[in-house]
C-alpha cells in the first residue's frame, strides 16, 4: 500500500507528467493548435456554430494572409454540450491529446467555469467571447502580486508573469449586464410589477440576480421570482401564475431553448407583458424554439454594441454574408478572440506558455474586428457595455436607441 505521502508524491509526479505532456505536444506540433470549445451539439449548438463559425474564419484569414510566424493556424472542435463534466473532459484532451496553444470558449458560464481549472493547471491561455458570468475571471485563487521590491530582474519577471490571468474574456460581465435591464425596465418601461424568471444555472441565476439586485436599488422587489428547469418545454403553470400576479413585464435569465417557448405560453394564454431577457437569446433560433416571429416580435435583450456595425469588421461581414451566413451573436467575439490568441502568438513567439500570452495581451492589446481591445489583469475587458435590443415582426433584432 502506498502511505499518504507516497500518493500525494506519486499524484504529483502524474500532474507534472501531464504537464509536461502537454507542453511537449504545444512544442512540436507542425500547425498552432487553436481550441474552440462549446455546445457543438445539443440545445446549444445554434450558439457552438456561431464560436465555430467565428474561430473558423478567423484561421482561415490569418492562414491565408501567411499564418504565424511561418506556422499555420489550425482550429479544432471540442463539444461541451454546455454540460459542465464533459466541458472539464474536453478541456483535458484539448489541453492533453490535442496540444493546443489556446482555446477560444467556451460558451455557457456553468461549463467555461469548470474547464477554466484546466486550463489554469495548465497553463494554456482561454478567452471566452461568450461567458458572461462574473465568476469566470473571479477566481479566488488568482492573487496579483506587488513585485515591484524584486531587484533580481529574472526574479522580478517571472514574479510579473504570474500577475496575469489565462482566463480572459472578449464580452463583458453580468453584473453590468443584469443592471443595464434593470435600468431600462424601471426607467424606460416603467414596469409597476415585474416578474423575475431563471433557468436555475450558473448564467441564468446570476443574470436574473443581478437584474433583480440592481431593481432593488431602484427601489424595486419583483412580485415573481422563480426557477424553470432547462430542457423543458412546458410552462404553462408558470405563465399562469404570472398573470395572476398581473405582471406587466418579464425578464427571463437563461438560454433560447427554454426562453422561447416560454414567451410563446405567454403570448397564447394572453399575457402582454413586456419580455425581456439577455446574451442567451442572442441567436434566430430563439425565434425557432418560440415557434415564429410573431411570438419574438418586442421581446427585449441586452448584448454588447452591435459588432456587425462596426469599421473595423465590415471586411469581415460581407465576406460572412457572401457565403450566405449573417455573423449574429458571438460570431464576430469568436473571429476577434482568434486575432487575440494570433496577435499574442506571433508578439512573443510562444506557443506553450499561457501566461507570457496574456501578460502580452496585457501589456499590448489587441486589434480585432470588435476594435482594439485592452484587459485587466484579471483577463476582462477593460472597455465592454450593454445596449438593449428589439426583435421585430421579421424575426430579426436591432439596438432600441434609447439613451438611457
Ligand atoms: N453569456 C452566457 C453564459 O455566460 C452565454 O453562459
Amino acid at each position: 500500500m502506498f502511505s499518504v505521502r507516497n500518493r500525494f508524491t506519486l499524484g504529483m509526479t502524474l500532474v507534472a507528467a501531464l504537464g509536461l505532456q502537454s507542453q511537449l505536444l504545444r512544442a512540436a506540433g507542425k500547425d498552432i493548435v487553436i481550441g474552440v470549445a462549446g455546445p457543438h451539439t445539443g440545445a446549444n449548438a445554434p450558439f457552438g456554430l456561431q464560436l465555430w463559425k467565428g474561430a473558423e474564419a478567423a484561421v482561415k484569414d490569418i492562414n491565408d494572409a501567411g499564418g504565424i510566424n511561418g506556422k499555420k493556424l489550425r482550429a479544432v472542435k471540442a463539444d461541451d454540450a454546455c454540460i459542465p463534466a464533459q466541458a472539464k473532459s474536453v478541456a483535458n484532451k484539448l489541453v492533453n491529446t490535442e496540444g493546443v496553444s489556446a482555446v477560444v470558449g467556451h460558451f455557457c458560464s456553468s461549463s467555461t467555469i469548470p474547464a477554466a481549472s484546466v486550463y489554469r493547471e495548465n497553463n494554456v491561455l482561454m478567452i471566452t467571447p461568450a461567458s458572461t458570468n462574473p465568476r469566470v475571471t473571479e477566481d479566488a485563487a488568482f492573487k496579483p502580486r506587488d513585485c515591484s521590491g524584486i531587484t533580481d530582474a529574472g526574479k522580478k519577471a517571472k514574479c510579473e508573469l504570474q500577475n496575469h490571468s489565462v482566463i480572459m474574456r472578449m464580452c463583458g460581465r453580468d453584473d453590468q449586464q443584469g443592471v443595464e435591464a434593470a435600468e431600462f425596465v424601471h426607467k424606460v418601461l416603467k414596469a409597476k410589477k415585474v416578474a423575475i424568471v431563471h433557468d436555475k444555472d450558473t448564467y441564468g441565476q446570476g443574470l436574473a440576480d443581478a437584474m433583480k439586485a440592481h431593481l432593488k436599488t431602484l427601489g424595486q422587489q419583483p412580485v415573481i421570482y422563480e426557477g424553470l428547469t432547462r430542457g423543458e418545454k412546458d410552462f404553462n403553470a408558470l405563465v399562469t401564475k404570472i398573470k395572476a400576479a398581473q405582471a406587466d413585464a418579464v425578464y427571463f435569465g437563461g438560454l433560447h431553448a427554454e426562453a422561447g417557448p416560454l414567451i410563446r405560453q405567454m403570448r397564447e394564454q394572453g399575457l402582454k407583458a413586456a419580455f425581456i431577457s439577455g446574451d442567451g437569446i442572442v441567436s434566430e433560433e430563439f425565434v425557432s424554439s418560440a415557434g415564429g416571429e410573431k411570438f419574438v416580435s418586442g421581446a427585449y435583450m441586452t448584448f454588447g454594441a452591435d459588432p456587425r456595425k462596426l469599421p473595423n469588421g465590415k471586411k469581415v461581414v460581407d465576406s460572412f454574408r457572401k457565403t450566405g451566413y449573417e455573423p449574429e451573436g458571438y460570431t464576430l467575439y469568436s473571429y476577434a478572440a482568434v486575432q487575440a490568441i494570433a496577435a499574442a502568438i506571433k508578439g512573443t513567439g510562444e506557443t506553450r506558455d499561457g501566461r507570457k500570452l496574456s501578460k502580452w495581451l496585457f501589456d499590448n492589446g489587441a486589434d480585432t474586428v470588435m476594435g482594439k481591445q485592452n484587459w485587466t489583469q484579471k483577463g476582462d475587458l477593460q472597455k465592454s457595455g450593454y445596449v438593449m435590443y428589439v426583435w421585430d415582426t421579421k424575426g430579426k433584432y436591432a439596438e432600441v436607441g434609447n439613451k438611457l
